[in-house]
């Protein structure tokens, strides 16, 4: 559906016209791109890395006829073998105009290895490439290396982008795997690295601990949500264009109900724009968030299924806006076991991206999990 029909988009990346702000973000990997400087993007769970990686690398295409972005995506890929496969297919794929070239590059940039190309009959897209395994683990240089040699000899810059990059955890193997893939990225000079992921503990695991191989690989940025002032006009532009009224204080209420959650919001805005086509009022913010909460229940149950009657306690603890939790007052008030327990409990919410601590403030990271919480264990 184009933008006219369907104003607000979650849950798909957004660019150009729905792309809200990150100005800062944006210069900044632009920068690292043109500069050749690998990028690592750490945030919680949908505040917008793909959709802010993809943003940006449309403009450096757009910026230079030379310049290439590659994309991706590890969600699917599950051993060292897809990752190579999708690796050689997709650099080939973004360095050549055509399909005809698939092929010619294809063959001209392989030495050892011959990778079979298979076309589709009448979609001109569906170009697939494939690898005799035993043949080409023996060659894995020739294919992580194929990126560099394809930008020096065409004379690109191409930037790599990986999204879910924390998969390659669950490859087997996967310390050497990382070993060996740092070990050729860093001399790569005509193309960098941008890696991101959603699991936000593992993520930080692979690059900033001191023992992992991609330990100090390139520039991490710690994305932030996006603030108020910024979705105060895009509401307003977005409803406005809709033939919706909004003033600016129900702009602001729509992204403080989900504290600028930048996926929340857009559900929320959507949410709203579906129940209501005249005027949006305080009390259209506050069903359209109820029915956004309902929407969503199913997933919350899931969510505090899977916790313990300890983890339960502590989350009400938390909702209830106490940070120090090991007091002996609170222990008690709240039967949340020893110190010991405690601490246990809270490292586990926070590995699991419930909660988030920050300067000793401890905070639920889903705001609407959070109203959703407090409307089932806080109102007994
Ligand atoms: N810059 C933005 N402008 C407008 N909306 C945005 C922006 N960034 C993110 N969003 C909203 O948030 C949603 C999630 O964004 P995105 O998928 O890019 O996040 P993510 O961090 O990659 O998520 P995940 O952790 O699930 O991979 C988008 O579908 C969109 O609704
Ligand atoms: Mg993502």
């Amino acid at each position: 559906m184009s933008e006219e029909m369907h104003p607000f988009n979650y849950g798909t990346v957004v660019y150009n016209a729905t792309f809200v702000n990150r100005e800062a973000d944006k210069k900044r990997l632009l920068q690292n791109f043109n500069s050749g400087i690998n990028s690592v993007l750490i945030s919680p769970r949908r505040w917008g890395k793909s959709s802010l990686v993809k943003e940006s690398g449309r403009l450096f295409e757009a910026e230079n006829k030379n310049n290439r972005v590659c994309f991706i995506d590890m969600f699917s890929i599950r051993s060292e073998e897809e990752f190579y496969t999708t690796l050689a297919k997709n650099i080939i794929k973004c360095t050549s105009a055509k399909w005809e070239d698939w092929v010619k590059n294809g063959k001209e940039f392989f030495k050892q290895i011959i990778p079979k190309f298979s076309m589709g009959n009448d979609d001109e897209n569906s170009f697939s490439l494939s690898l005799d395994w035993e043949e080409a683990k023996k060659y894995k240089d020739e294919i992580l290396n194929l990126p560099e040699n394809i930008a020096t000899q065409k004379g690109l810059k191409i930037v790599v982008c990986i999204d879910e990059f924390q998969n390659l955890k669950t490859f087997r193997d996967a310390d050497s795997f990382e070993k060996i893939l740092r070990s050729h990225w860093q001399h790569h000079n005509h193309v960098s690295y941008c890696l991101y992921g959603s699991k936000r503990h593992m993520m930080e695991n692979i690059f900033n601990k001191k023992t992992s191989a991609f330990y100090r690989f390139g520039d991490v940025m710690l994305l932030q949500k996006i603030e108020q002032q910024h979705w105060t006009p895009f509401l307003i532009n977005a409803f406005t264009k809709q033939g919706v009224k909004i003033n600016t204080e129900i702009a602001e209420l729509i992204s403080s109900k989900v504290q600028c959650h930048p996926y929340y919001l857009q559900q929320l805005a959507h949410t709203i724009w579906t129940i209501e086509d005249t005027e949006i009022t305080e009390q259209v913010v506050n069903r359209a968030f109820e029915d956004m909460m309902n929407t969503n229940a199913m997933f919350y149950q899931k969510e505090a299924e899977s916790l313990n009657n300890t983890q339960i306690q502590l989350l009400k603890a938390i909702a209830k806006g106490h940070s120090y939790l090991t007091s002996t007052a609170t222990m008690r008030q709240f039967n949340i076991g020893t110190p010991r327990n405690v601490s246990k409990n809270k490292h586990a919410l926070e590995y699991l991206d419930i909660i988030d601590i920050a300067n000793k403030k401890i905070n639920f990271l889903d705001p609407v999990f959070e109203a959703w919480f407090c409307q089932q264990f806080l109102t007994l």
